[in-house]
């Protein structure tokens, strides 16, 4: 039997406790420039995961004594309203930070929807200006899960230079601005990256080569151990609701098959406690990074 590698969990929720610790000083200096930092929330539809999600970020914003409000719309809602809202929210000072959840209902343009919001708002980064910048090499938003994913490689110091970093899923909520990201000539980039996605053949033939996985498919428990090098390190995005017969009607699984990958990967990130976490203390910070833009004038 060959020797088994010992499996490292990778605690984003740990990581997350220390960027809320660097973030409370800069909260506390816009409270004194008079500015609480402030994000709206846009909510369309009834999609209880969606739900979920803009509830666990809010509280979080009021937890922090940022200012937020969620603003639910029902899922009929024309189009043209839904722009004039967005509008509406763009010219609210009292706002810093727009997002609105996605996934959008299937009637929706979501592209037309991100792109009315404004881009010194943008704090998800999702907004084609601000992908544009991430894409050049100057970017201003990062979108919150692919920044918070590199802070838990950056605090666990997994490095990436030089390394082969496979991203599975080409979404434009992670897979894509993290391939760009992992790519970037900067510290926390230079990797060689490859994206494989749901037309990649042989996805193990991929994930085999790489020192690290980036599994942000939304397939549970897709990425198994048998399809790892010993040792590399993986970061599971997923968050799939998995119906069983408990008392919710369902458990969350990741992306990744947990248990199939102890003793094969080096490192892994649980979920729940791992990336999830990460996606919201980079929301409070971007968040208050546009707070302090708006402050300095640099709009
Ligand atoms: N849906 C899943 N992830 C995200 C996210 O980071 N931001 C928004 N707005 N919607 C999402």
């Amino acid at each position: 039997m060959s020797a088994q590698v010992e499996t490292h969990i990778l605690s984003g929720k740990e990581v997350a406790k220390n960027v809320y610790a660097h973030l409370n000083s800069r909260i506390k200096e816009a409270k004194s420039n008079g500015v609480v930092p402030g994000l709206a929330a846009v909510l369309v539809g009834e999609d209880p995961a969606s739900q979920v999600y803009v509830r666990s970020k809010t509280r979080k914003f009021n937890k922090l004594g940022l200012h937020t409000e969620t603003v639910c719309f029902p899922a009929d809602i024309a189009e043209e309203d839904l722009l004039a809202e967005i509008r509406r929210l763009n010219d609210d000072s009292v706002f810093h930070g727009i997002l609105v959840q996605l996934p959008l209902p299937r009637e929706f343009d979501s592209g037309k929807i991100l792109s009315e919001v404004s881009p010194e708002k943008d704090v998800d980064g999702f907004h084609p200006v601000n992908l544009g910048r991430l894409a050049a090499g100057t970017p201003r938003f990062i979108p919150c899960t692919p920044k918070g994913i590199l802070r838990i490689l950056q605090y666990f110091r997994i490095a990436t230079e030089g390394k082969h970093v496979v991203v599975v899923g080409r979404s434009t909520i992670v897979g894509r601005p993290m391939s760009l990201l992992l790519s970037l000539k900067t510290p926390t980039g230079n990797a060689t990256t490859t994206v494989c996605h749901s037309r990649t053949p042989d996805i193990g033939s991929f994930t085999r080569q790489a020192d690290i996985v980036i599994a942000a498919v939304g397939v549970p428990e897709m990425i198994t151990g048998d399809m790892l090098k010993p040792g590399s390190a993986i970061v599971d995005v997923g968050i799939n609701r998995v119906e069983d017969d408990s008392e919710k009607g369902y458990r969350l699984v990741g992306d990744v098959e947990f248990d199939s990958v102890q003793g094969v990967a080096g490192a892994v990130t649980p979920v729940p406690g791992g990336v999830g976490p990460m996606t919201i203390a980079m929301l409070v910070e971007n968040t208050v990074e546009a707070a302090e833009q708006w402050v300095s004038g640099e709009w």
